[in-house]
C-alpha cells in the first residue's frame, strides 16, 4: 500500500487515499486529449497545447514506470489526425523529433523500452528516423514499455490484420479453421506485447467520452477512466487518481464475482 493525495474534480477537496501495490493495472492505454482546448483557454496557439502536453508525457511516463506499470500506451496520433490543418499536422510529426532527441537519456536511465504501432511508413522520414532511432537506442531496456500510437487507427489495424490472415490462406499456409481469436490478436499491432496487449485500464483526459478509433480490439474488457483534465494538466497524482478508481472496479469478464 502507499498513499497519495487525491484532489476531487469538481469539489477541489483533498482527501488521502492508499493505492495498493498489488493491483497496479499491467497495461494502461491514454487517450491524451485536450492539448487544443487547454491551449486556447490560456489565449495561446493550439500547438502550445501540444508542446505542454509533450512535456506531460516525459512526467507520466516516469511515473508509470516507477508505479510497476509494463505496459503504457499513449495515442499520439490517429489516422483521422491529418484532417487537420497543415500546420498542425506539422507540427505534431516534429514532436516525436523534439520528444526522442530529448528524453531517450532519461528513457534508458528508467529501463523503458520505446514501441511504436500505427502505419509509421506513411509518416515524414525526420519523424520515421527520430522513432527508429529511440526503438534502437532502447532495445535493450528491460522494464516499461513505452508504447506510442502514432498514424494509428483500429479499425485499419484489424484490416490489416484480416488481409494478413487471408493472403496467407489463398497461399494454402493457413487454414480458415485455424483463424481464432488468438491468432487474430497475434496479428494486431499489439500482438508482440503477448499476455500484456490489452489494456487493463483505458483512460482519457479532457471529458469527452468516446474512443475515436482507439484499440478497438484490445479494450473489449478494460476498465474505462474518463478525467475532466486536459492532457497538459495531467501529472502523477491524476495517474494515481485513475488507477485508484480502477482498483474500486469489480472486474468479472463476463463470470460472476463475490465481491
Ligand atoms: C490531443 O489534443 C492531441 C491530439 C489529438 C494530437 P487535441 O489536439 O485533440 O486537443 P482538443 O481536443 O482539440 O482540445
Ligand atoms: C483522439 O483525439 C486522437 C488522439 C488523442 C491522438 P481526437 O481529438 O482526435 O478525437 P476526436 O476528434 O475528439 O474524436
Ligand atoms: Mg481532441
Amino acid at each position: 500500500m502507499f498513499s497519495f493525495l487525491s484532489k476531487d474534480q469538481t469539489t477541489g477537496e483533498v482527501a488521502e487515499r492508499q493505492l495498493d501495490e498489488a493491483n497496479i493495472p499491467a497495461h494502461v492505454a491514454i487517450i491524451m486529449d485536450g492539448n487544443g482546448r487547454w491551449a486556447q483557454q490560456r489565449h495561446l496557439p493550439r500547438i502550445a497545447g501540444h508542446k505542454q502536453g509533450m512535456n506531460t508525457v516525459k512526467t507520466v511516463a516516469k511515473a508509470a514506470s516507477h508505479l510497476g506499470v509494463k505496459v503504457l500506451t499513449l495515442y499520439a496520433f490517429s489516422t483521422e489526425n491529418w484532417k487537420r490543418p497543415t500546420t498542425e499536422v506539422n507540427y505534431l510529426m516534429k514532436l516525436p523529433v523534439d520528444f526522442f532527441g530529448t528524453f531517450v537519456p532519461d528513457l534508458i536511465k528508467n529501463n523503458i523500452r520505446v514501441k511504436v504501432m500505427g502505419y509509421t511508413e506513411d509518416l515524414p522520414d525526420a519523424t520515421q528516423k527520430a522513432v527508429r532511432d529511440a526503438i534502437a537506442a532502447t532495445k535493450d531496456c528491460t522494464g516499461m514499455v513505452l508504447n506510442f500510437a502514432l498514424n494509428y487507427g483500429g479499425r485499419a489495424e484489424i484490416v490489416t490484420a484480416v488481409q494478413r490472415l487471408a493472403q496467407q490462406v489463398q497461399a494454402g499456409t493457413l487454414d480458415p479453421t485455424a483463424i481464432d481469436e488468438a491468432l487474430l490478436s497475434q496479428n494486431l499491432m499489439t500482438g508482440d506485447l503477448g499476455d500484456l496487449q490489452d489494456p487493463d485500464l483505458l483512460i482519457r483526459t479532457s471529458g469527452e467520452e468516446r474512443l475515436s478509433n482507439f484499440m478497438l480490439w484490445q479494450v473489449a474488457y478494460s476498465e474505462f477512466v474518463f478525467m475532466a483534465q486536459h492532457w497538459p494538466d495531467f501529472d502523477q497524482t491524476t495517474l494515481e487518481e485513475a488507477i485508484y478508481q480502477y482498483q474500486q472496479r469489480h472486474r468479472r469478464f463476463g463470470g460472476l464475482t463475490t465481491a
